[in-house]
């Protein structure tokens, strides 16, 4: 393999830039980490109007940059920042990114015009390469908002002097959202006819832009194992497990590193106090702050769990509606939820305090700092997901010493090790069937480990905290993955 490789990604989220999930973590991220061990990495991202020019010095690059659509001309700008090292360029064209919100508007209803947005930035990521003169070696693409790339550098881009010799990498953030829409929009996107057929783009009449995708990148992969072995079932492949299983050894499962730049308590400016493993006691304050923040009794004797979500079908909240209040009922524990989405989910979690004041706390929106905080001075975290591709929170919380109880899914299975009563091994308690009995005893099963076991609860401690889910690993798996994806592309 080359010794230095030059990586292009386009992806419809970024930190810091705008994030709605995992996905702008993970984007945020990596790309720091592959140019550490010695390769250029550029990422191509929208304008959004939530991103602030001044604050993150975006700089013009190119006034006006034409990108072919179908027939169509369009005109766009390109702005350039530096995120901690990594060229980053934001495509600017307000007709689709100058308003508010990312994929939906305030009451969560998708933009009609999604597939026109992103398969224009997806283009436009192309087209910016060669304006650049910036020759690929991988163009690395995220979920369905730009997985048309692997297909726009096959059908129009294989003998171009500058993007001829990329690979297509595709990343599988979520299997459940393929941006399937009416194939009337096929047309502006400019990818022909003649490319639309079952085994690519068509789906049922309409177009799946993940689908073809899958059908077109050189190589591809999800964000643990076991989620890339789930998504190939029928039960958790929303309709793509045969293509995906057509793809052989060409998909595969990476689990994400994450950033203990921003992740760790030892360091984190945004938590009442720091800690680590052999100094806790800054645990106890960033505790008793929290309770103090959300209204809860002040006592460090009662385990807290934390909840921090987008609360959405994925993340089984709903099924935690049905076990939390039997919970607080029965035993001595306190919760604080932190999460936005579903308006039901949103009024029901919104309430809990004043039905349970005291007992329980939650914010319904969106805190970055919130999110920090109850990382830190929870005792444990819950995630009840239906699926789970890889997860972040639950990685945060095992640095943060506070221990996950999560539902065997996904990454949530290969990020936590289950609790071992005899030996007092394992960082966290896992359950497999998703309904309000198994979260009730699983939290049960937390708390009384809490209250009967601290000599358990101490050692799990010191095992999670140890944890190392720093990108270098995750980083030199891409790696891998780009090498065979340059091996698979037809020469
Ligand atoms: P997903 O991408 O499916 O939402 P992840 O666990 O991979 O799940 O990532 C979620 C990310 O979004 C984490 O960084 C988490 O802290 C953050 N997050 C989710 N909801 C909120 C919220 N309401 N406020 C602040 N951060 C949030
Ligand atoms: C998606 C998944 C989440 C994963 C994130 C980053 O949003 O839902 O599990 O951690 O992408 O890969």
């Amino acid at each position: 393999m080359k010794t230095s490789l030059k990586i292009a990604m386009i992806t419809s989220e970024c930190v810091p830039y705008a994030k709605t999930g995992g996905l702008a973590d993970v984007v945020g991220s990596l790309p720091q980490a592959l140019q550490a061990l010695g390769h250029e990495v550029i990422v191509v991202m929208p304008k959004y109007s939530s991103i602030d020019a001044e604050k993150f010095d975006l700089q013009r690059r190119f006034d006006s940059m034409g990108v072919w659509m179908g027939n169509f001309l369009e005109w766009c700008a390109v702005d350039e920042a530096n995120n901690e090292g990594v060229a980053t360029y934001f495509i600017e064209a307000d007709k689709y990114f100058r308003r508010d919100g990312l994929y939906h508007d305030a009451n969560y209803n998708d933009f009609g015009d999604n597939p026109a947005r992103f398969g224009f930035l997806t283009r436009a990521g192309l087209q910016l390469m060669r304006d650049l003169d910036f020759a690929p070696d991988i163009v690395h693409v995220h979920d369905w908002q730009t997985a048309l790339a692997p297909a726009y550098l096959k059908t129009w881009h294989w003998d171009d002097p500058v993007l001829g010799g990329a690979a297509s990498v595709l990343t599988i953030h979520n299997i459940a959202y393929q941006g399937k829409y009416d194939a009337g929009v096929y047309p502006y996107l400019g990818l022909g006819w003649q490319n639309f057929h079952a085994d690519t783009f068509e789906d049922f009449g309409a177009i799946n832009f993940l689908k073809g995708g899958i059908a077109y990148a050189d190589a591809l992969n999800t964000v643990s194992p076991t989620y890339a072995d789930e998504t190939r079932t029928p039960a958790l492949g929303y309709g793509l497990a045969p293509y995906l299983n057509d793809r052989g050894r060409d998909y595969s499962g990476i689990v994400n590193g994450v950033d203990y730049s921003e992740w760790n308590p030892a360091t984190d400016s945004l938590i009442p106090a720091n800690y680590d493993a052999f100094y806790l006691s800054g645990k106890t304050k960033c505790k008793r702050a929290l309770q103090e923040r959300f209204g809860l009794d002040i006592s460090r004797e009662i385990p807290i769990v934390g909840v921090v979500s987008r609360m959405v079908d994925q993340k089984g909240l709903d099924v935690l509606a049905a076990a939390i209040e039997g919970i607080v009922r029965d035993m001595a524990v306190q919760f604080v939820v932190l999460g936005s989405g579903d308006k039901g989910l949103e009024a029901f979690y919104g309430r809990l305090p004043l039905a349970y004041p005291g007992r329980i706390g939650s914010y319904i929106g969106y805190s970055n700092e919130l999110a920090h905080w109850i990382e830190a001075g929870s005792d444990f975290f819950i995630m009840p997901s239906r699926y789970e591709p890889c997860g972040l929170n639950q990685i945060y919380s095992l640095k943060y010493g506070t221990l996950p109880i999560v539902r065997a899914t996904g990454g949530l299975e290969d990020t936590v090790e289950q609790y071992d009563e005899a030996t007092g091994d394992g960082t966290g308690f896992k359950f497999y069937d998703l309904n309000p009995g198994s979260i009730y005893s699983t939290v049960g099963w937390a708390v009384s480990t809490f209250y009967d076991r601290p000599a358990h609860m101490k050692r799990m401690i010191q095992h999670a905290m140890a944890q190392d889910y720093s990108w270098e690993k995750s980083a030199r798996q891409y790696l891998q993955l780009y090498e065979q994806a340059m091996d698979n592309k037809p020469g």
